[in-house]
C-alpha cells in the first residue's frame, strides 16, 4: 500500500471526518472469534559475520508488553525457582497481585514439604493473615481434625504422616471476598511450581477456588470424592473445612473422601 505522509495522512482523516465517519467500525460486524490469529512478523535476518549475536535482544516494546502481561510474569519468575524458599522469595517479589498491598503478611505454606499429601486450600483469612501460615483459624482446626483422623498430622516430621498445606491465594483478600478470575490465573504458574517443588504423591483441592484454579471449573457438589489429574498427580476435590463449619451434615461426605485419600496412600 502506498505510505501517506503525515500531512496527507492528516487530510484524508479531516476529509473523513467531513463525511461523517467518526467511528473506526465497519458497517458490518466483524467476527473476531473467526479471523485466524495474525502470523508474527518473521524474524529479522541476523547480520553475517564473527560478531554477529546468538540471539536477537527482544525489543522494548516486546519488553514491555511481556512486563504488563502478570501470568507471563508469573511463570517466569515461578520456573525460575529452584527451590521452595526461592519460590516464597518470588512469590513475595511478584509486583502484579494488588492483594499484597491490603495484607500484613505472604502466607506461603506451612507443614511438611515431600509429605505425601498437599493441601491446597483457597486463600488466607484475618487468621491466617495474622499469622502468616494457612489454615489456622476454625477452619484449618477442622482440616486439622480431619487429616488426625487419617493419620496425618501437618506437624509431623515424617513424609508417611505429614501434610503440606498451602493456598492458590497466597495473600488474604480485602473482607474475605472472592479472589477473582484474573488473581486466580496469575497465581497458577506458582502454584503449579509449588507441586513441583514439594513433590507430593496425592493433592486435595479444597473447595470451589482451589477446583477453579487447578481444574478450571467449579461445582464442588458433583466434583468432591471424584478423583481427577492434575500437575502429572492425582488430585481429590473436597467440600471445604469453612463449608463443612457452616454445613455439619456434610461432614459425613468429607468423612467418605478422607476414606478414599486414606486408601488411595
Ligand atoms: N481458608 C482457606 O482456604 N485457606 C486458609 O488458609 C484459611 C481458610
Amino acid at each position: 500500500m502506498e505510505q501517506l505522509d503525515r500531512d496527507e495522512a492528516l487530510k484524508a482523516l479531516a476529509w473523513q471526518i467531513e463525511l461523517g465517519a467518526d467511528e473506526a467500525i465497519l458497517d458490518t460486524p466483524v467476527d473476531r472469534y473467526a479471523l485466524k490469529p495474525e502470523a508474527p512478523p518473521a524474524p529479522r535476518p541476523a547480520p553475517a559475520g564473527p560478531s554477529a549475536p546468538a540471539a536477537q535482544e527482544p525489543s522494548p516494546e516486546a519488553t514491555e508488553a511481556f512486563d504488563l502481561d502478570p501470568v507471563a510474569v508469573a511463570r517466569k519468575l515461578a520456573s525460575e525457582a529452584q527451590d521452595l524458599a526461592a519460590l516464597q522469595a518470588a512469590l513475595a517479589a511478584y509486583p502484579h497481585c494488588e492483594l499484597r498491598n491490603g495484607a500484613k503478611n505472604l502466607v506461603f505454606s506451612d507443614g511438611q514439604p515431600g509429605a505425601r499429601v498437599m493441601i491446597i486450600g483457597e486463600a488466607p483469612g484475618r487468621d491466617e493473615d495474622t499469622a502468616g501460615k494457612p489454615f489456622v483459624g476454625r477452619a484449618g482446626q477442622l482440616l486439622d481434625r480431619m487429616l488426625q483422623a487419617i493419620g496425618l498430622n501437618r506437624a509431623h516430621a515424617d513424609p508417611e504422616h505429614a501434610a503440606y498445606i498451602t493456598n492458590i491465594i497466597p495473600c488474604r483478600p480485602p473482607q474475605n471476598r472472592d479472589p477473582k478470575p484474573a488473581e486466580i490465573a496469575m497465581m497458577m504458574p506458582f502454584v503449579e511450581r509449588h507441586v513441583a517443588l514439594a513433590e507430593p504423591q496425592a493433592i486435595v483441592l479444597m473447595g470451589n477456588i482451589a477446583c477453579q484454579g487447578v481444574l478450571g471449573r467449579r461445582g464442588i457438589t458433583r466434583m468432591r470424592g471424584t478423583w481427577d489429574e492434575a500437575f502429572g498427580k492425582p488430585v481429590l476435590p473436597m467440600f471445604h473445612p469453612a463449608y463443612l463449619l457452616r454445613n455439619p451434615s456434610a461432614k459425613r461426605h468429607a468423612w467418605e473422601d478422607l476414606l478414599s485419600l486414606k486408601a488411595r496412600l
